[in-house]
């Protein structure tokens, strides 16, 4: 797997239909708690500020949600994968110089994101949006992108401007941004909340905003590439491979890695990190027996915390933020 991942295999997942924007007529507004509010064009923003680039992973919440659903049903959601993770190298303006140009007033606590597209599914429907604290807002790494992998952004992916917050969740990277709003509290757009984890004993439509954890940075995870899910080996000597994601401002410490089950643990060499805002490869070679065996992988961050064993701990009734130990069954036979 390449660092970075091309254009057309990098992940997408989208909560209305895809606006075709024309970039034009197109403008930001930034208000709320700022002493200048703007109405920024493309080249007003192309113009104005100095051109960032960040190379960085987003990962969706509901990455391996499959993996719980298998566990016990999440009924109406999307069954991903563990592919609902990729990296892109992001060019735009920083987040932090363009609130600097609006100036944030001393209670400015959240800023909050609009896309938009509506969301038919939102209760009630409404352009998606979502916000982050003004700590992380005004962090350097914080774009507001219109490029990815040097090349124009695409439509799928939030043309002509995007958010990407690096080691959050995905849902906090608003596509198709039209408008930033600095305020007091988080937003109050439907997915700011419906992206929270509940206790797994909640009903889903029957809780009130503050009984979920509302999810923000990335927890420690990791995945096995090669090989495959129900592949068959030989026995011996086998490369395995993957990447681990440590979230937040954290790096990929170790990452262990064992061909029987768990009986045993062997680290795998692991890629220094290029920020930590970025997956890192990691990679071990180990001897398979001959027969049907679990192959597992857990990753620990810079401040020791490891990927919980089951998927029993992590379980809850949206399914978000699956980052029990990655599994992959095989079978090697001469
Ligand atoms: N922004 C808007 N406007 N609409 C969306 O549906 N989906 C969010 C986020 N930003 C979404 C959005 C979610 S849930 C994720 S995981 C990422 O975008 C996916 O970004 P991608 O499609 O570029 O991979």
């Amino acid at each position: 797997m390449h660092q970075v991942t091309p254009l057309d295999t990098f992940y997408g997942r989208n909560h209305g239909p895809i606006p075709h924007i024309d970039a034009a007529l197109w403008r930001l507004r930034v208000d709320g708690l700022v002493d200048r509010p703007l109405e920024l064009s493309m080249e007003d923003l192309q113009g104005r500020f100095r051109e960032r680039t960040v190379v960085a992973t987003l990962q969706c919440a509901g990455n391996r949600r499959a993996e719980l659903m298998r566990f016990r049903d999440i009924p109406g959601q999307v069954p991903w994968g563990p592919g609902a993770v990729s990296t892109a190298r992001w060019s735009g303006a920083s987040l932090a110089d363009v609130l600097a140009e609006a100036g944030l007033q001393a209670e400015a606590a959240h800023v909050a994101f609009i896309g938009t597209d509506v969301s038919q599914g939102a209760e009630p429907p409404q352009p998606f949006g979502g916000s982050i604290p003004a700590a992380k807002a005004t962090s350097s790494e914080v774009l507001l992108a219109w490029a990815m992998n040097d090349q124009a952004l695409p439509a799928a992916h939030g043309a002509p401007l995007r958010v990407v917050v690096p080691g959050w969740i995905g849902a906090r990277s608003v596509k198709w941004v039209q408008r930033i709003t600095v305020q007091t509290v988080p937003s109050e757009n439907y997915f700011q909340t419906e992206y929270s984890v509940l206790p797994a004993e909640a009903e889903p439509e029957q809780t009130e905003a503050t009984d979920g954890i509302t999810l923000g940075p990335i927890a420690i995870h990791c995945t096995i590439v090669r090989p495959g899910e129900g592949a068959r080996l030989h026995p011996g000597a086998t490369e395995i491979t993957g990447f681990a994601f440590a979230g937040d401002d954290r790096t990929v410490a170790r990452v262990d890695v064992s061909p029987d089950g768990g009986s045993s643990w062997v680290h795998a060499d692991l890629d220094a990190p290029e920020n930590p805002w970025t997956w890192q490869h990691w990679r071990i070679t180990l001897a398979l027996p001959a027969g049907a065996t679990e192959l597992l992988a857990r990753a620990w961050d810079s401040t020791a915390a490891v990927q919980p064993e089951s998927l029993a701990t992590v379980w809850n009734p949206r399914g978000y933020s699956n980052n029990s130990w990655a599994r992959v069954r095989v079978t090697c036979s001469h």
